[in-house]
């Protein structure tokens, strides 16, 4: 038996008890007469001990130990005479009787505890070190009982798990597909799944009717803190449902998980069209946790003569309360930050609303105070308020008032971590155009059902289709979306002809599930949660690097084992595959 307890186990009670413990030395303290050790395993840290009284042998032994060296001890627990009260052990420490080093190691690169010296980079290269670190370690035991939670409520809920393909026909998501190429099909080649979309509804097509599964999911897309090439999805779909018994059932698990995990018990989330979410708030995954809403003012102040609003389509703003006292200083600097490429915008309007009542804006030399208090009603701004306003074409303006929105509300300290409010943002536009090949492209995915009531519009206008689409948000974060699929064949044709698909093209890639689709279709709808970011939420965690074993980096690299990484040569002629002399390493 390597072990009796672990390094996290062992209190007053259990003084003058024979242990075995097995762990990595934290550090030594050798303070002449005692020498001290830390021993670490995932439990926490028990303090070792030896002192004039120990055998010679151990305390030999013990000279020779260094940090991250694997140990099994073996000692007598006793009380602390002074006790660590920020220790769950600190209240004993085991007399060594014996020491067996199991694995001697390298003096690692940065410190294995919390608050390490190792740098981002360093971290990530030696990755394995670092989840050594006990904050790490924590956040995916986290994802681990996150993941637990979520298959025990699912399978409670009728919910079967079935795993699909990972070598699959490439699945349209909006993002690039990676590829894999065939050895014995030279020239073609498989695509990583970026979901498992196409499989889950055949799958509802062979009657499963309530289907999950905690899937890798695979895009080539531009890299972020929220976006990874590879990460997992918690996928759904069901049956003979419309689009209220999914919300209902998706709204049940997120509870369930707030209330098992974090105990955080949430009221029925709040559901939002998508029009309200970008007039109110400039986004189509809005932070309610706090107001600060966008005021459109086109309207009122438009055709005042102050060119910059006369050109405008839009003009909106927000009030920043109690901002009212920001410096010149400041204001420039947000003017700055508006004007970075991220948001876009060419400028900043302020409008003070000082303490003894007066108004001072920018645009003084264009409204008068009584033009400038009818603005400020709009807000229902007060004394000691800041109203920020930018001009511009509306889509772009409304989005860059929506970030801005954002970062007053994080200087403003109004988004604390460990509060949580969902919501459901539904009415999503089905369709959006795109500029670069000036046709229109699938907001969600091409088996989005329309509602039905805008299907005639599809020919006429196809840009106010609304889908039977919806996003969970929390907290400004895109957490999870579905839809209602379309299972009419015809309907699905029409869809794809609008899409800019030939009859042939549309065969080509999705002929199979038009195929299925002939022999009996059900309903379904369903939603795929982004397992990631989810755990980060939970964990109150920025990136959802931090919640993953093993991430990539911005670049989609994972500098550890080095990878991407080029093949043999030989290697290259077995998959038929021939690089340009520019891409060969
Ligand atoms: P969607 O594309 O909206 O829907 O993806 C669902 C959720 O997955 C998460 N997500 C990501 N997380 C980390 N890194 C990424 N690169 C990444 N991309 C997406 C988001 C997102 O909300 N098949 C549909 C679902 C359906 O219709 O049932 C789908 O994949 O949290």
């Amino acid at each position: 038996m390597y072990r009796t307890h672990t390094c996290g186990e062992l209190r007053a009670e259990h003084a003058g008890q024979e242990v075995t413990l097995a762990g990595w030395v934290q550090r030594v303290r050798d303070l002449g007469a005692m020498t001290f050790i830390d021993l670490r395993d995932r439990y926490g840290v028990t303090q070792l001990v030896t002192d004039d009284k120990s055998d010679a042998g151990v305390r030999d032994e013990v000279t020779r130990l260094g940090r991250e060296f694997v140990l099994q001890a073996k000692g007598r627990v006793r009380e602390r005479s002074s006790k660590n009260k920020n220790m769950a052990t600190g209240d004993v420490e085991v007399e060594l009787t014996s020491v067996r080093v199991l694995s001697a190691a390298a003096v690692p690169p940065f410190t294995i505890q919390n608050d390490t010296d190792g740098g981002d980079d360093l971290r990530m290269k030696f990755r394995y070190l670092d989840l050594r670190r006990p904050m790490v370690q924590q956040n995916l035991f986290l994802r681990a009982r996150m993941a637990h939670s979520a298959r025990s409520y699912l399978a409670q809920q009728g919910f079967i798990e079935v795993e699909t393909p990972v070598m699959i026909k490439s699945t349209p998501e909006g993002a690039r597909d990676f590829v894999v190429p065939s050895r014995m099909n030279p020239g073609e080649f498989y695509a990583l799944p970026q979901s498992p979309q196409i499989f889950k509804q055949l799958l509802m097509v062979a009657g499963f009717d309530k289907y999950f599964q905690i899937v890798k999911c695979f895009r080539d897309e531009d890299l972020r803190a929220d976006r990874q090439p590879e990460f997992t999805q918690i996928d759904c779909e069901m049956s003979f449902v419309e689009q209220e018994d999914v919300l209902n059932t998706f709204e049940g698990l997120t509870r369930h998980m707030l209330k098992e995990i974090l105990g955080v018990e949430t009221a029925s989330f709040p559901r939002m069209p998508y029009p309200e979410a970008m007039g109110s708030y400039g986004s189509d995954k809005p932070d309610i946790r706090f107001g600060m809403t966008l005021v459109d003012l086109t309207s009122s102040v438009k055709g005042k003569g102050f060119p910059v609003f006369d050109g405008a389509e839009y003009i909106g703003g927000i009030c920043a309360e109690g901002c009212g006292e920001y410096t010149r200083k400041q204001l420039d600097e947000l003017t700055e930050w508006v004007k970075r490429p991220q948001i876009g915008a060419k400028g900043l309007v302020y409008v003070k609303m000082n303490g003894d009542g007066t108004i001072r804006s920018s645009i003084d030399k264009y409204f008068n105070s009584d033009e400038l208090k009818d603005l400020a009603f709009h807000f229902r701004a007060k004394a000691g308020d800041l109203i920020l306003i930018i001009p511009g074409e509306r889509e772009k303006t409304v989005t860059a008032l929506g970030n801005l929105r954002l970062e007053m509300g994080n200087r403003l300290g109004l988004r604390p971590k460990g509060t949580f409010q969902p919501l459901w943002v539904v009415d999503f536009p089905l369709l959006e155009w795109n500029e670069d090949n000036s046709r229109w492209s699938a907001m969600h995915h091409p088996f989005t059902s329309p509602k039905p009531e805008d299907i005639s519009l599809l020919d006429s206008d196809p840009g106010k289709v609304r889908a039977n689409a919806y996003d969970l948000v929390i907290n400004g974060v895109e957490i999870g979306g579905g839809s209602v699929r379309i299972f009419d064949p015809a309907l699905q044709s029409k869809m794809f002809n609008v899409l800019g698909f030939t009859p042939e093209q549309a065969e080509a890639q999705f002929g199979f599930l038009m195929n299925a689709f002939k022999y009996g279709a059900p309903p379904h709808a369903g939603i795929a949660f982004g397992f990631d970011r989810l755990v980060s939420m939970f964990a109150g965690l920025d990136s959802i690097r931090d919640v993953i074993a093993f991430p990539k980096n911005n670049s989609g690299r994972d500098v550890m084992n080095d990878s991407p990484a080029p093949i043999a040569q030989e290697q290259l002629d077995e998959l038929h595959l021939i690089l340009r002399p520019a891409e060969k390493k």
